[in-house]
């Protein structure tokens, strides 16, 4: 199995993948910050959005797409108004990597913050992925809006992982 880490930056949630998936398994993560190196997981360190990151994921994912893109894509102003309309935005472009690194029947879980733009978002995703599911590894996730999304084909992988898989909708 073959995972893509977006926003992987101190590294928690790849680490967890990683032992999750075990050392059959690859994990590819990616931010803008260095990380320090973790067993089992390939960093490619950029910003996202440009097209040698993906070329630099894709490299590492030899001839075989991913299985699941996690995204925790984040960058917070501590400003509401700013924070949110940005927070869709990274959503959006991690949705759009996710489409060119996944298999065809891959997974896309990814932090989203409910609120302006989330619907629209959540539209968007249902275009490209057959079922989108809510759920959160905390209970004061749900309480302040914050939902993951992913299609259900893999999500007995994905709830190895400590996400729950009720709250569907
Ligand atoms: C909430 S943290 C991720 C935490 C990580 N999931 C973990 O478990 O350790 C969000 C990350 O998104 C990264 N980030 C924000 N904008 C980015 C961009 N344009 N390209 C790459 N990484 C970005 C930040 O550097 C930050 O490390």
């Amino acid at each position: 199995m073959q995972v893509v880490d977006l926003g992987a930056a101190p590294g928690g949630w790849s680490q967890y993948a990683t032992q999750v998936i075990g050392q059959q398994g690859r994990v590819v993560a990616s931010d803008i910050l260095p990380i320090d190196p973790l067993p089992f997981v390939e960093f490619v360190q950029g910003d996202f959005r440009e097209d040698a990151v993906l070329a630099e994921i894709l490299k590492l994912l030899k001839e075989e797409k991913a299985d699941l893109v996690i995204s925790d894509i984040l960058n917070m102003s501590g400003v509401d108004a700013v924070d949110q309309p940005r927070a869709i935005h990274l959503c959006e472009l991690a949705l759009d990597m996710a489409k060119q690194v996944l298999k065809p029947k891959g997974d896309f879980l990814v932090k989203l913050f409910q609120g302006e733009g989330s619907e629209a978002f959540i539209r968007n995703v249902r275009e490209s992925f057959r079922i989108v599911k809510f759920g959160s590894q905390q209970p004061q996730d749900l309480a302040a809006g914050r939902f993951m999304c992913w299609r259900r084909v893999l999500c007995c992988n994905i709830s190895r992982i400590g996400v729950k898989t009720d709250n569907a909708s």
